[in-house]
């Protein structure tokens, strides 16, 4: 269908295990996904991937951390992101560019939307 987005997926670790020994709790570890670098973020509620760049000012993300309410902290102005939406909590402004997790049995994927045919 032309112009419906798709979804293709990267593995960036090969095990769930393998990502809960790199990725800290709460830390942002910084990977690399079909040439780009995005930061991911292991939480109590699950993986998360997003930009690296806060959208606010262009902080550093992997400066920041998650706090116990599944938001992400960017280190500069302490804005704070709604890792499950993206949304920001602080002064409701900007909204932070996420991508999909997900896990499987083997690994753990990354997934980068497409628009185009199929
Ligand atoms: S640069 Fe991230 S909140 Fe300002």
């Amino acid at each position: 269908m032309f112009g419906k987005k798709s979804i293709r997926w990267f593995k960036i670790f090969s095990s769930v295990e393998k990502a809960a020994d790199v990725l800290p709790l709460n830390k942002p570890v910084k990977v690399e996904m079909d040439g780009e670098i995005v930061c991911m973020v292991r939480t109590p509620k699950g993986y998360f991937a997003f930009e690296e760049f806060c959208p606010h000012a262009k902080a550093p993300l992997i400066d920041g951390w998650a706090d116990e309410h599944n938001c992400f902290i960017c280190p500069y102005h302490r804005y704070k992101f709604d890792l499950e939406t993206g949304f920001e909590k602080t002064c409701g402004g900007s909204a932070l560019k996420r991508y999909p997790t997900e896990v499987r049995a083997d690994g753990l994927f990354v997934g980068k939307e497409s628009k185009g045919w199929f």
